[in-house]
């Protein structure tokens, strides 16, 4: 397994290439003290190519390398407003984050998703595959939700790259300013067995044994610790959080304790 993984998704955030400029300064520094924590930073596409220029190579790198949000399933074409992995990978972009609920809401489906990420991996992306339920009921349907999310997915990609995939569970009830807040370490646990079970199922123990599992939705400094070491996951993916610079730091710090 990795070192620990934190993914900082802004979403569309900051308003200007001025503050994504001192967010990524800071996030470094932050990261910079933080022992055995791999961090990606992903910003709005618009951004993305002028921080890595400026960010992403030589020995500045150190623990943060940088993601992309999402990418189109074409290397090129007539697909307005969209961008290829073969264009991230070239301007020196390492992730994308795919299948994130927010875009799965505007209508993107496990097909749709099943064909991003396996042009992306042959771009040489890595992913963060992003799954959850959107309601949790008490008879354990929602687990059939993620079962469709895994089996429509990872057992159609080449079994040789699946070691650039990241598995992130993200509970929908727990995304975002309007959820209750994060499920509990308990919870995630649960959830994160029952993903490696059907990864095993579909791609064999030896392959989903090693595959990164992390949480989303409501991340903070005071539940990353917990959850990384009740919750059976190995990183974060986080999203408001990300983007204050002092929080961002605690987390950080939070997790870089977790032995
Ligand atoms: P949040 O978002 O941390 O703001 O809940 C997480 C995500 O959507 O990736």
């Amino acid at each position: 397994m990795p070192k620990k993984l934190v993914i900082a998704n802004w979403k569309m955030n900051p308003e200007t290439l001025a503050d994504a400029r001192a967010l990524v300064l800071a996030s470094r520094a932050a990261a910079k003290g933080v022992k055995a924590v791999s961090l990606v930073v992903c910003p709005p596409l618009l951004y993305l190519a002028d921080l890595v220029k400026e960010f992403g190579k030589g020995p500045k790198a150190s623990r943060m390398v940088f993601g992309a949000q999402n990418s189109h399933s074409e290397k090129s074409g007539a697909y307005t407003g969209e961008v290829s992995p073969t264009m991230l990978r070239t301007a020196g972009v390492e992730y994308v984050i795919l299948g994130h609920s927010e875009r799965r809401a505007q209508g993107e489906t496990d097909l749709a998703i099943q064909k991003k990420v396996a042009a992306a991996l042959k771009a040489g992306l890595s992913v963060v595959l992003c799954m959850g339920e959107s309601r949790r009921d008490d008879q354990g349907e929602y687990l059939h939700v993620i079962e469709g999310q895994v089996k429509d997915t990872i057992p159609q990609l080449p079994r040789k790259q699946l070691d650039k995939i990241t598995i992130a569970y993200e509970p929908l009830w727990a995304i975002g300013a309007n959820a209750p807040g994060a499920a509990t370490p308990e919870e995630v646990f649960g959830t994160t067995i029952f993903i490696r079970k059907m990864l095993t199922e579909v791609v064999g123990k030896d392959l989903a044994m090693k595959m990164p599992i992390l949480y989303g939705g409501s991340v903070d400094a005071e539940n990353a610790g917990p959850m990384l070491a009740k919750g059976g996951v190995h990183g974060l993916l986080v999203g408001r959080q990300s983007l204050n610079p002092k929080d961002f730091a605690n987390l950080l710090s939070a997790v870089g304790a977790i032995k």
